[in-house]
């Protein structure tokens, strides 16, 4: 079973370099969380934080009562054995097999056999797609290949909180929806905490329960996927669009001449690329029929709706036409369909983008 992890006002700098400030989010026990965010910005910055590989200067980070920021080394220890991490570069160690990779950490964690060991590691390698492959160095596999191994690496601990960094990168389209499956059916099986850091606007579309997104040094927003997903919020919107339109430049700042440049252009029929008829809400990913039903569903539903007033319009209307069309998922309590009003300081998403002292993006 999944724990939560709260973080509270986290900041991390690279000697004068901040990466970001102030982040404060919580990954709710169970639920799929999707970080999202233009390169650069610190998103496995912030998932090495998590695990204590790196230690950012102010904040906390709770994860199952202990902050690991102030805890003793054989406490992180501890608490680290809670997570399966997926790396950005799958991490694997290259002069072992794949077998021998994804047996790894049960031969350095656990006391069992090397007969049990079998059992799950090819059982994370089914799971995966790479029967066959598991006398095959790293350096003899695709990239995509090195990923899911990677992943079935992550998984062999049965963790409780799982942070997967960029998934789908390496991957072609196909594969990248059957790891987005992989990863709703192993969170239905198992009801662990997973953060998922994300380019792919598919994936964040049709996976997670909860989105947030890093932009110049902040969090912009994180809450429930209804509020992202239907945020009117500029750079929210460029991203999940896929626009060349809106304050993401192709470098880190963008200024207002390239900005009313750009318009001008669109305004003149050059296409601003994307995928602008994408609007709103699509159906969330359910786990495989036959696997067990996700245990989250239910205690994200109570959730939302204790946090329903504080939400956007648009996100409100959007959840309760989810719970027209999935009322199995609302099936218990009752609820009001009435109007609910956005109270934007008891709020849990952060409505707007706070950027101190940058003059190019303001939220109007
Ligand atoms: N160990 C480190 N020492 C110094 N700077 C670092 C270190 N790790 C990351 N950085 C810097 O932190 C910033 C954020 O890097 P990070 O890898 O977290 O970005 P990202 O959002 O994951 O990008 P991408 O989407 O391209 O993976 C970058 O400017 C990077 O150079
Ligand atoms: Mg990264």
């Amino acid at each position: 079973m999944g724990v939560e992890v709260a973080v509270e006002g986290l900041t991390k700098s690279f000697g004068s370099q901040k990466i970001w400030q102030d982040v404060s989010l919580t990954l709710p026990r169970g639920e799929v969380s999707a970080l999202l965010g233009p390169s650069g910005t610190g998103k496995s910055v912030f998932l090495k934080s998590l695990i204590g590989l790196l230690r950012p200067e102010e904040g906390s980070i709770v994860i199952d009562g202990t902050d690991i920021l102030q805890c003793s080394s054989k406490e992180l220890y501890e608490i680290r054995k809670l997570f399966g991490v997926l790396f950005q570069d799958g991490a694997l160690f290259g002069s072992m097999n794949l077998y021998d990779n994804v047996a790894f950490p049960l031969r350095e964690h656990t006391k069992k056999s090397e007969s049990d060991i079998r059992k799950i590691v090819m059982e994370k390698l089914e799971i995966t797609g790479l029967i066959g492959a598991e006398d095959k160095l790293p350096g003899e596999i695709s990239g995509g290949m090195r990923k899911r191994a990677g992943l079935a690496r992550a998984l062999v601990l049965d963790p409780e909180i799982i942070l997967v960094d960029e998934p789908d990168s390496g991957l072609d389209p196909v594969r990248t929806t059957y790891i987005s499956q992989t990863l709703i059916d192993i969170n239905a099986e198992i009801d662990a905490t997973i953060l998922i850091v994300s380019h792919n606007i598919n994936l964040a579309r049709t996976v997670p329960d909860n989105i947030g997104m890093l932009f110049r040094r902040h969090l912009v927003m994180f809450g429930p996927r209804e509020v992202l997903l239907t945020s009117e919020e500029p750079v929210v919107k460029q991203f999940l669009n896929g626009t060349m339109i809106g304050p993401i430049g192709m470098s880190e700042e963008k200024d207002e001449a390239t900005m009313a440049q750009e318009q001008a252009m669109v305004e003149a029929g050059h296409h601003a690329g994307g995928v602008d008829d994408v609007e709103g809400i699509v159906p969330q990913m359910r786990a495989t029929p036959g696997k067990p039903e996700r245990q989250a569903v239910a205690r994200r539903q109570a959730r939302v709706r204790e946090i329903m007033h504080t939400l956007p319009p648009n996100a409100q209307e959007a959840i309760r036409e989810s719970m027209v069309e999935n009322p199995s998922d609302y099936a218990t309590g009752s609820y009001d369909q009435g109007g609910y009003a956005y109270d934007e300081q008891d709020t849990q998403v952060i409505p707007a983008y706070r950027g101190a002292g940058d003059q190019n993006y303001e939220q109007g």
